[in-house]
């Protein structure tokens, strides 16, 4: 196990009834707050009312920054960050899905920066003082209710980029699974399989001896193969909404991380298919994860699908190291069809002719260092296997 730093500084207020904690929660940092919401759903659900009072009970003034994009744009943050500026903002609160969250993250740094906030986006380094950032999480995906990332796209650039500092971590996250019972099944599907991708992003890595994280990694696998299923065929189950909530915390908090050293390869690829095609990130995950996993299959990797197969699939261990590895592969792809996420690039609308030009810009840094290096041809190998 390598060496780490451990800091997960982000308070969570998990379970029913929270959202009543967030008046004074968003007092202690501030009287001043920018409201980041998306398209509207947060007021079907009633939820936007719930949190416009508790502000208005705890004498917290409030501006609004709304219509944030899934997938969400420069051109949003920047707007957020001028009413921030202009207004005298001390804390932004982000009510919402990974989308709204993530826009909520660069504006809050962006209020401190003179220039485009698409700078602080290509370098994180620019990154200085940010405000301090309150969720309230409606969507249980991209665990960036406890990171400190965001991602944002330049629809003029078709670039789609993360960024992260420390400071972008949010102080404080409520995390009410009832506030999630409205999901689609499409986005319920999509965000069980982004929170299984960011396990699987650092379970397929080469340190050795971090059997904790491992083991931990297998859990909350499983927990989301168990609970995804049940979410998409039925929403208002709250255990089925709570475990998928705490999973994606858990997922991408830095618990799966510490004491390895790899780094990812499918989000860098599936971050070229949104930025050219604005699809839904868990999707386009999806679709890849199988071609990828056939992609990196061998010699040196089939130890680690065996782990797989037999931990997470509970496939037979008395049988060719190649053909677990074979099964656990094929069963990664019928969960995802089981959902009824679409399993081709081709059923999401993506053009053949593109898939070069988005394997180019996928390596455009360099060859993707994860698992196994992929370089600009093995992206489109990768690509057309999933076409
Ligand atoms: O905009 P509204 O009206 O809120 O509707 C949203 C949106 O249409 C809807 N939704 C959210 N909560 C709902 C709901 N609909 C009904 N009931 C609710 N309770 O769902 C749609 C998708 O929302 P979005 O926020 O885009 O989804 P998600 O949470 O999956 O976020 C995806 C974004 O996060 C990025 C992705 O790349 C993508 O841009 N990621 C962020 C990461 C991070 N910050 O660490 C890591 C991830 O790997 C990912 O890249
Ligand atoms: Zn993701």
């Amino acid at each position: 196990m390598n060496n780490f730093y451990y800091s997960i500084p982000t308070k969570i207020l998990f379970g029913k009834g929270q959202i009543e904690n967030l008046g004074q929660t968003v007092k202690q940092y501030g009287k001043r707050v920018l409201l980041i919401y998306g398209g509207g759903s947060i007021k079907k659900i009633g939820l936007y009312n719930k949190v416009m009072q508790q502000l208005a009970d705890n004498g917290v003034e409030v501006v609004e920054l709304s219509g944030v994009e899934p997938n969400p744009r420069i051109t949003t943050v920047n707007k957020g960050a001028q009413v921030c500026k202009e207004e005298g903002v001390d804390v932004v609160l982000a009510v919402g899905g990974g989308s709204t969250l993530d826009c909520a993250k660069v504006v809050a740094a962006a209020a401190n920066y003179e220039g485009d906030a698409w700078d602080l986006v290509k370098d994180a380094s620019k990154v200085k003082k940010v405000l301090p950032i309150i969720t309230v999480l409606t969507l249980a995906a991209t665990g960036s209710e406890m990171d400190a990332y965001a991602v944002i796209s330049n629809m003029e650039t078709n670039e789609k980029l993360g960024t992260g500092h420390e400071e972008m971590k949010p102080k404080v996250s409520i995390l009410d699974p009832e506030y999630t019972y409205s999901v689609s099944k499409y986005q319920t599907a999509a965000g069980t399989a982004d929170i299984m991708s960011h396990v699987f992003e650092e379970y397929f890595e080469r340190s050795e001896g971090a059997f904790l994280q491992n083991r931990m990694a297998e859990a909350i696998l499983k927990t989301c193969i168990k609970y995804g299923k049940i979410a998409v065929e039925s929403p208002e189950d709250y255990e089925a909404r709570a475990n998928l909530m705490w999973a994606s915390s858990l997922a991408l908090n830095g618990l799966m991380h510490y004491g390895k050293a790899g780094s990812w390869s499918v989000h860098p690829m599936e971050h070229e298919l949104s930025a050219f095609y604005d699809i839904t990130h868990g999707v386009g995950l999806a679709i890849l994860t199988p071609h990828w996993m056939k992609y990196v299959l061998d010699e040196t990797s089939v130890d680690k699908f065996v782990e797989y197969g037999v931990n997470v699939w509970d496939i037979d261990k008395n049988q060719d190291k190649y053909v677990i590895a074979k099964q656990a592969i094929q069963k990664t792809r019928e969960y995802f069809l089981s959902l009824e996420i679409p399993m081709s690039l081709r059923e999401v609308g993506i053009e053949e002719e593109k898939l070069e030009v988005m394997a180019r810009q996928a390596t455009r840094f360099g060859d993707i260092k994860g698992y196994k290096t992929l370089s600009a041809e093995a992206v489109l190998e990768i690509f057309k296997a999933a076409y």
